[in-house]
């Protein structure tokens, strides 16, 4: 087994000059993803738990403070030349709002033609009209319709397929989508979905799919991660996960949701939020070393005043909480 990219104990601290708060976003946080088997793997979290910090380190935007960022299992900072720009193509991403990536003076050919040249994709602009009209029609655009246009010529799905166009010429392994549906209707939303549920079936891509929403988590991917403030508070293959949560705040967010409809798609979202009464992130402190959940916890003991380590519960499965330790021992 290949592994393509991997997060090994990562920690990511913001803030640590000497006037500015600190916040510990990522707290050691593990993840690899397997070159060999395409996956669909959905974080999970409320608003401030890390997830875009996750996908910036991935990408190679920031660096970690503690741990590595590997890719094909050597660190980003050593990669050679060649293999920075092999990175470059096989680790792509799809932005929350596609409107944004676009320069709204530009035809969104520009944004198409960009990557073509900058990976050196076609040898002559006819080619890399060829190479980019054969995209557009892979993702269920025609190229009549969409080149030669302003971004806001287009609507918010044509948009959004142009943005997956995008990421495809380069062929990438691995797609990392940060929000992707969260500001769009239902309708866009399920387009979206089954785009990516195309990237990785069709051609093999992995996604790494970040949301509030754990309904289309759910529907879409195989497996999830659940993070809570910086921390995994489980993992595993999704379905026993939403099934049968372990970690008592998985438990509370799925206690607190109905379970998927299978036969209504992807039309309602359900939002992983804070309580509104949270005062907990003013009262726990960035260094503070327990469980991160103990404060909202309903099974909080004496232990948890100490970090508890990922649990194996299952083959594929792991949960960050102390109730789990003589089932994990045994
Ligand atoms: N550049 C930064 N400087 C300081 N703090 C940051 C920075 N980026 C993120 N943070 C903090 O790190 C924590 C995690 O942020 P992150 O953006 O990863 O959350 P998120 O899970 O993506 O949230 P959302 O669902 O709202 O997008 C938050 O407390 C955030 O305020
Ligand atoms: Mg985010």
């Amino acid at each position: 087994m290949a592994t393509l990219v991997e997060l090994r104990n990562t920690s990511k601290t913001f803030g640590t000059g000497w006037f500015s708060r600190k916040t510990v976003a990522l707290r050691d946080f593990s993840m690899a993803v397997d070159e060999d088997e395409p996956t669909i793997t959905a974080l999970v979290g409320e608003s401030g738990s890390g997830k875009t910090t996750i996908a910036r380190l991935i990408l190679g935007l920031i660096p970690p403070t503690t741990g590595e960022v590997l890719y094909r299992d050597k660190p980003l900072l050593e990669l050679s030349r060649t293999e920075r720009q092999q990175f470059r193509r096989d680790v792509q991403v799809i932005f929350q709002d596609p409107f944004e990536v676009y320069n709204p003076f530009y035809k969104v050919d520009h944004a198409l033609h960009l990557p073509v040249r900058k990976a050196g994709l076609a040898s002559s602009r006819d080619e890399a009209v060829e190479v980019i009209e054969g995209t557009l029609r892979q993702v269920g655009l025609n190229p009549r319709d969409t080149l030669g246009r302003y971004p806001h010529q287009l609507s918010g799905g044509q948009r959004q397929r142009v943005m997956v166009a995008r990421a495809l010429l380069l062929s990438p392994k691995l797609i990392v989508a940060d929000e992707p549906v969260s500001m769009v209707d239902a309708s866009l939303r399920a387009t979206i979905l089954e785009n990516l549920r195309q990237l990785n079936t069709e051609f093999g891509i992995s996604i790494i799919y970040i949301t509030h929403d754990l309904t289309t988590a759910y529907e879409i991917s195989e497996k999830i991660v659940v993070l809570y403030r910086g921390v995994i508070a489980e993992q595993g293959d999704v379905v026993p996960v939403v099934q049968e949560p372990e970690h008592p705040y998985t438990q509370l967010l799925i206690g607190s949701i109905p379970m998927p409809d299978p036969d209504q798609k992807w039309q309602q979202g359900l939002e992983v939020v804070a309580p509104s009464t949270d005062a907990t992130a003013e009262t726990m402190t960035a260094d503070y070393a327990g469980c991160q959940f103990a404060d909202r916890c309903p099974h909080a003991m004496e232990m948890c005043s100490e970090s508890p380590p990922l649990y194996q519960t299952a083959s594929n499965r792991v949960v960050s909480c102390h109730l789990y330790r003589e089932e994990a021992a045994a």
